[in-house]
């Protein structure tokens, strides 16, 4: 045991020092802290007894051909936003044994597959979004204050962090559309009104810096592209999502917000797959059992459930970090080096 802890802390450490040295720079950024679902998942579901695993070959096959649990042939939407913010990549909260989470300090990723915003949306185990503030709040409260010195360090270190929440499709499609026992309208304000309430408890811990993105046009799969009966279901959450994220920002004073509108800047890729390096937008490069498909950068699916390919991923990140047509009021970028009045003086 003892042998294994300080390998571990080595390798831990081996880690940072090589994706410092690999980035340069001094981030403006102290960490990342990711929640959300498969879309985000790093590693956490390895851990649960669950059959939603991503944990096989040909996944990570672009991620140094080492199948991490990430859902997709490559890096995440966080890992590229990590970089982009030259931060080594957020690791499953999980997957990091307890003694060693102290020695994280550039961001954790507490998300989850399969699980959503509400509790009862789940496939086998997995963490609510619920349960992953509940490890948040175990990372402020006992983890972080071993590393900082003093109160003024660890409150400046939470309220500096980019907090990236991305979670709402497993809502719909293993909870919303199981039922439809309400209007989509009356659904997406349930769901929203959740959201923000969870996200009011990141923030009462001392987040300040919040980029929330919700679900995609789940009607576009490659089990059937695109039906736009489930688009429409699906859209509600996406056009009120700005309103809600604007009230929140107002109510919680100090606080910036930008909300990731996927849902309509997919529209973009529909109509033009070709501009962005797509030759079928329809296909999952990877079909279970039968085949791999041989350019990977070519395919916007990466497999059958809706999971998407490095390629693709690429393009959403590097466009919500420095650019305008996916991320609003501002992108990530600007997020980053905004200076926050904090409200809260002592
Ligand atoms: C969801 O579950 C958590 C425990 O993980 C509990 O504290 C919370 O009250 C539940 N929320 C609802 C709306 O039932
Ligand atoms: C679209 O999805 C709905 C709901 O699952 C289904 O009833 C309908 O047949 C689908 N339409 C097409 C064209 O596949
Ligand atoms: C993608 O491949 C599928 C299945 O072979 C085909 O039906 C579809 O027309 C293709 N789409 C494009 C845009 O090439």
């Amino acid at each position: 045991m003892t042998s294994f802890k300080a390998f571990w802390v080595i390798s831990f450490i081996a880690y940072q020092a090589f994706y410092a040295k690999v980035n340069g720079a001094k981030s403006h950024v102290p960490a990342l802290y990711v929640f959300g679902d498969s879309g985000l998942d790093a590693g956490n579901n390895n851990n649960l007894k669950t059959l939603a695993k991503a944990n096989v070959a040909p996944y990570g096959i672009d991620f140094n051909n080492i199948p991490t649990g990430r859902y997709t042939n490559g890096k995440t939407f966080a890992d590229f936003i990590a970089i982009k913010l030259s931060l080594p990549f957020s690791p499953p909260y999980l997957g990091v044994p307890e003694f060693g989470r102290y020695l994280v300090t550039t961001g954790v990723n507490y998300a989850s597959g399969a699980c959503g915003i509400l509790n009862d949306t789940k496939f086998g185990e997995c963490l609510s979004l619920d349960k992953q503030i509940e490890y948040f709040t175990s990372t402020v409260m006992k983890d972080l204050p071993k590393h900082f010195e003093n109160k003024d360090k660890l409150k400046h270190h939470i309220s500096k962090s980019i907090y990236l929440i991305v979670i709402g499709s497993n809502d719909y499609s293993l909870n919303y559309f199981q039922h439809e026992n309400m209007e989509p309208e009356e659904f997406a304000d349930y769901l929203l009104e959740q959201l923000a309430s969870k996200i009011k408890t990141i923030y009462d811990l001392g987040a300040r810096k919040f980029v929330v993105g919700t679900a995609n046009q789940l009607g576009c799969s490659p089990s059937q592209f695109c039906n736009e009966t489930i688009n429409r279901k699906v859209k509600p959450s996406s056009d009120k999502l700005p309103v809600v994220i604007q009230k929140l920002q107002k109510q919680l004073s100090g606080s910036s917000f930008v909300y990731v509108d996927s849902f309509n800047f997919f529209n973009r890729i529909r109509n033009a797959p070709k501009k962005y390096g797509f030759t079928n937008i329809t296909k999952p490069c990877y079909q279970e059992g039968v085949s791999l498909c041989a350019n990977r950068e070519k395919y916007y699916f990466w497999d059958k459930h809706g999971h998407t390919t490095e390629a693709a991923i690429k393009i959403y990140a590097k466009e919500c970090f420095s650019g305008s047509k996916l991320c609003f009021p501002m992108n990530i970028n600007k997020l980053a080096h905004s200076n926050l009045r904090d409200s809260h003086k002592e």
